[in-house]
């Protein structure tokens, strides 16, 4: 639907919108300003833009998956109708890589491609058609390599991107002196790709500005990041530079970085032609060469004494980087210190590699290198309880961190962990005790029932630097309407609502006299990136710091009289009262990790989750179906149940394809063999089950009125539940996902044939 073609804003619609709240407005589900637009259709995401004189772009990319650039030739697409510019590498106006944690990433391919989709050219035209023509006609010679593929393909060459280890207590004397009646176990899990499939594709409209610099709107969880990116390969400084954020439908970490390229890409042309140049990714396009979850592999060894106390892990974690290391280090970092689960572990030896293959880069997914060792963690638990004859869950309640534990990290938990609650709860919503009675083993479906733990460090930890911190401002105007800045994003997780409530309460204002700024770098300071489930604890923390500080300036000046909001805000301004203010935040006490261990004091505090499934396998057809799904979080203080619930709820979804049906099948190319929606099979309405979302709250101290972030936990151990509960119904533990109905149909040809030979003995 055009933007000329959307309804008006409904009556209805808008009533609700200026429907006075109180002002107790944080923990209440109040409305959020951004649907209307959203519902109507009237937001304008990158693509509903254009002006004048725009240009459209399209991107020659390698059809092999690792080879060197013998030759390109330009003069054919160049003569081409329509074409106003073709560049290559050769005619970058500034270094040639997207800034990240090693700058490895080429803009355009320089010498050689490394991953199929790499960009090696562009084509700027009068018209996307035109554009597409030109790409096409860009004779490139390559000479092919052969690729590494998959992690052994990588750990073969050598191709290690990156290195994390933790040492704790002395492992190696629990494995090689087991204490009598200790029970070692050792197993692998593997997991798959995953594709983020936001709402919109990646893509970028790049302006000059009358400055000699740019203005750059695109869909993105991170401006300040495409500030910088787009700076340096212009070789600018970052305020001539201005990017903003376009309505963006969903994120789920595949716009963390990534939105960089395809601004760098509209940049250059723009620069090169010095008109508007406007690149939208198609789907196949962003399918194929944008950032996806790493594939991984998990060896996990453990002990444990024989009243079920873990003793001590063993743990090689291992991520499929791709071609370049772009975010794979931090990917990797979240995982080390995750590997074990939310258990107290006394010795510990964890050592964890990204390696390097020729894929595109993987990168920030949901849950970021987390959901990968949780599926791990909680399978292995589950089995070990199993082996050992302990119900799992009793398993987990015996070996659960508690206030006063230690992390494996070796960093104390003083406050907020509502663990205990949160297992509790969700044990009992999903009715466990029945379920788990139910006769297994036999007949066409079999039920089963499985739950999994985690933890969750809230925002970037000790390896975030200066992206740890946050700024905010907040302006009061003469009529009392409020705009509050920040750096951050909404993208679809309800950022605007829950800053506003935090805002409106702690002003003591009305909600919707308060509006959020557009996230364009020019108007809002750099609040760090939107990721790692921060936002609202950190940002939260900018806004309600500087409301405060204007609160009090009011208060100051006002005294104790009575008045409305509008009376206040008038009276101070008559007054002189300065009515804006800059907010900042810090975590609450100093981050540290130290390489060598890995211990520290890694994350400000921590989001405790547990998931539980009710699942029916068809031995049939293999299918597995949820009939029941409970999510359970601490998040310290929901500060919008509403919107909680809904990211509970998508989280779990978002896990459930990743159980049991998401994957990328590449060929021995290289290439991706399912590279659109209708081959890459995600989770419809159809398939969503009873998702049950259970909210616990046990405040954190230092965060905006107690909250702690958790976008992504209800994501994270979401694998775990599911597998462990078709273990229960069938006897068969899977240890790579997605468990698709192919998968649990062989394996239980494979049980029924060794079922036969036992018979037969
Ligand atoms: Mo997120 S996966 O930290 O963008």
């Amino acid at each position: 639907m055009k933007n000329s073609d959307a309804p008006e804003l409904k009556e209805t619609i808008c009533e609700t919108v200026h429907e006075s709240v109180p002002m107790d407005v944080v923990g209440r589900s109040v409305f959020r300003p951004d649907a209307p637009q959203k519902l109507t259709g009237q937001a304008r995401y990158v693509n509903d833009l254009s002006v004048g004189g725009m240009l459209h772009a399209a991107v020659v990319r390698s059809p092999h998956a690792s080879a060197i650039i013998k030759s390109i030739n330009t003069k054919k697409a160049e003569s081409m109708p329509g074409v106003a510019a073709v560049m290559t590498c050769e005619d970058l106006p500034g270094p040639n890589y997207i800034p990240l944690v090693k700058n490895d990433l080429p803009l355009l391919a320089p010498g050689e491609v490394k991953f199929v989709a790499q960009p090696v050219a562009l084509v700027a035209a009068e018209t996307l058609e035109q554009a597409r023509e030109a790409a096409r006609a860009v004779e490139v010679e390559y000479e092919e390599l052969e690729p590494a593929l998959g992690i052994d393909a990588g750990l073969k060459k050598d191709w290690i991107l990156w290195h994390y280890q933790q040492f704790t207590g002395d492992p190696e004397a629990v494995f090689n002196n087991p204490e009598p009646g200790m029970h070692i176990y050792e197993s692998t899990y593997t997991t798959s790709h995953q594709e983020h499939v936001y709402l919109e594709t990646n893509g970028a409209l790049a302006i000059p500005d009358n400055r000699g610099g740019f203005l750059v709107y695109g869909s993105m969880q991170c401006p300040f990041y495409v500030q910088k990116a787009v700076a340096t390969v212009l070789g600018l400084d970052f305020q001539h530079v201005r990017i903003v954020q376009a309505t963006t439908g969903g994120g789920f970490g595949g716009k963390e970085d990534a939105p960089s390229t395809p601004a760098c890409l509209a940049s250059v042309l723009s620069w090169k032609t010095n008109r508007p140049v406007k690149l939208i990714y198609g789907r196949e396009e962003d399918m194929e060469s944008m950032t996806k979850r790493h594939p991984s592999r998990t060896v996990f060894k453990s002990a444990v004494d024989k009243d079920g106390y873990i003793k001590a892990i063993d743990v090689h974690y291992y991520v499929d980087g791709g071609a370049f290391l772009t975010l794979s280090s931090i990917v990797l970092w979240r995982g080390l210190l995750h590997a074990g689960g939310p258990y107290k572990i006394p010795n510990v030896r964890t050592l964890a590699d990204a390696v390097g293959t020729n894929t595109a880069p993987n990168g920030a997914f949901r849950g970021f290198g987390q959901p990968q060792v949780a599926f791990a963690a909680d399978a292995h638990w589950d089995e070990v309880a199993n082996q050992i004859g302990m119900d799992p869950v009793e398993f987990k309640r015996k070996n659960m961190l508690r206030v006063g534990d230690k992390l494996t990290s070796g960093q104390y938990l003083g406050e907020s962990v509502g663990f205990d609650e949160v297992v509790e709860k969700v044990k009992k919503e999903i009715d466990y005790e029945s379920v788990k009675a139910l006769p297994k083993l036999t007949g066409r479906y079999r039920r089963g029932v499985g739950l999994s733990v985690s933890h969750y460090g809230v925002g970037l930890g000790a390896n975030g630097g200066p992206n740890n911190f946050s700024s905010a401002n907040v302006v009061v105007a003469a009529d009392g309407s409020v705009v509050v800045s920040v750096g951050t994003t909404e993208i679809g997780q309800g950022m605007t609502t829950a800053l506003l409530q935090m805002a409106a309460e702690t002003l003591r204002c009305p909600y919707e006299r308060l509006h959020l700024a557009d996230s364009d770098t020019a108007q809002v300071p750099d609040s760090g990136p939107t990721v790692a489930s921060r936002t609202t604890m950190c940002a939260g923390r900018a806004v309600v710091d500087a409301c405060k500080i204007i609160r009090e300036r009011m208060d100051e000046f006002l005294g104790d009289e009575e008045i409305s909001w509008s009376e206040s805000v008038t009276k101070c301004w008559i007054g002189g009262v300065q009515m804006a203010a800059q907010g900042y935040s810090r975590p609450g006490y100093k981050l540290t990790f130290d390489d060598k261990t890995g211990h520290g004091d890694t994350y400000e505090i921590y989001a405790w989750c547990a998931n539980a499934a009710d699942v029916t396998v068809d031995t049939w057809t293999g299918e597995v179906k949820v009939n029941k799904f409970v999510s359970g979080q601490d998040i310290g203080r929901a500060v919008n149940p509403v919107l909680v619930e809904g990211q509970i709820q998508g989280g779990a979804l978002q896990g459930i394809g990743y159980t049991l049906m998401e994957e990328y099948k590449f060929n021995k190319a290289g290439h991706i063999m399912n590279n659109n929606l209708s081959t890459y099979i995600v989770p419809t309405s159809t398939d969503v089950p009873p998702i049950v979302p259970v909210i616990v709250e046990h405040e954190y101290s230092f965060g905006p009125y107690g909250a702690k972030g958790f976008g992504e936990t209800p994501m994270v151990p979401v694998a775990p539940a599911i597998v462990n509960a078709i273990a229960d119904a069938t006897g068969l533990r899977f240890k790579h996902i997605p468990v698709t109905p192919e998968r649990v149909w062989e394996a239980l040809q494979k049980q029924k044939e060794e079922q036969a030979g036992v018979d037969q003995v």
